[in-house]
């Protein structure tokens, strides 16, 4: 690979990708193949840390990796694999897990919420969920990793974990920064302004998949949540529409002054009608490519087996190096 620096991501097989996580993170996906060594993931050993129905897994699983391209992740630019593919992961893992402390897992606040959301399967799993995904970095000694906030926390136990393993075996580790995209706002729940967006939301319109139809989405929109004002402005108060601007904004690329002179004298029908045209026309031809590439599943084959070869081939050399600094007998 040339000399860039390298990003590492990877992103949960729960079904659809919300706008959330759309507008969040994997929109961004495609531009830094330009700028960067890009290594893209679908973290499948991460989703059965809750419990999965194998079938859907795997249609999950599939269909992730297929929106990935569909948004406009190049397997040609970039490495994008199935992380239950690369065994280096679970190898790296282990010894990682021997490199952290209960008392710090017991601090991620990831694993407090969802040990009560899943208070009947409370695994071990669920716990080392975060030293896995140091390894998922640290296999590739990725320089950068594009997280979102309710991310961080993890980041940064990779990034402890990797100076401790550097100074108990000697310099070898990055230590991985954060990358924070230049644009991409939280995007919120369509219906309570003051919550993450979120497919697990009971109800369905306030939340939109990336493959809703246009109908679906100037629906959503239309019934989107706002206020009792008139008044298309950002302000502090205003969660709805501060919302549908941001929203608006990334899509678009206007700034708040212009959506909001564009809007001036205007109700909010005709604004919530704009967003929801936006979104839905934004979103059109990723839903094409996905249903194009759906069909072709000797192709989608061929790339996974490809990008999981590339990533073992990355992978291996480093989590050899780091057997040999453990103190394991060379195998050959
Ligand atoms: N835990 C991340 C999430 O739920 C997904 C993930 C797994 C990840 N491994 C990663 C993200 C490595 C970045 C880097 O969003």
């Amino acid at each position: 690979m040339e000399d860039k620096k390298l990003i590492f991501s990877g992103i949960q097989p729960t079904g659809t990708f919300t706008l959330g996580n759309y507008i969040g993170a994997v929109r961004n996906w495609g531009p830094l193949q330009d700028e960067y060594n890009c290594i893209y993931c679908v973290v499948d050993l991460h989703a059965i840390t809750v419990k999965q129905d194998p079938v859907k897994l795997r249609q999950n699983t599939m269909n992730a990796y297929a929106l990935l391209m569909a948004c406009g992740v190049d397997p040609q630019k970039s490495i994008l694999f199935i992380q239950s593919h690369v065994k280096t992961h679970a190898e790296l893992s282990w010894i990682l897990s021997c490199n952290t402390q209960f008392g710090e897992l017991s601090r991620m606040t990831q694993f407090k919420d969802k040990s009560q959301r899943h208070a009947d399967d409370v695994n071990a799993g669920l716990f080392t969920y975060p030293v896995l995904m140091a390894a998922d970095i640290l296999a590739y000694n990725a320089d950068l990793v594009p997280v979102g906030g309710d991310q961080k926390q993890h980041l940064e136990l990779a990034r402890n974990i990797a100076q401790r393993f550097n100074q108990r075996y000697g310099d070898f580790f990055t230590v991985p920064e954060p990358y924070i995209p230049k644009v991409g706002a939280r995007v919120m729940s369509l219906q309570d302004p003051t919550k993450k967006m979120s497919k697990s939301d009971d109800n369905p319109n306030s939340c939109i998949l990336i493959l809703d139809d246009k109908d679906t989405v100037i629906r959503k929109f239309k019934r989107a949540v706002t206020d009792s004002e008139a008044e298309v402005c950002y302000r502090e108060g205003k969660d709805g529409i501060n919302n549908l601007m941001s929203i608006y904004s990334t899509i678009t690329g206007k700034d708040f002054a212009s959506i909001e002179s564009e809007f001036a004298g205007k109700g909010y029908g005709d604004f919530k009608l704009a967003v929801g045209e936006a979104v839905a026309d934004h979103l059109e031809p990723i839903r094409t490519e996905f249903d194009r590439l759906s069909k072709d599943k000797a192709f989608l084959k061929q790339c996974y087996t490809e990008g999981a070869e590339k990533a073992l081939r990355y992978s291996q050399r480093v989590v050899s190096k780091v057997y040999r600094k453990v103190g394991f007998v060379d195998r050959t």
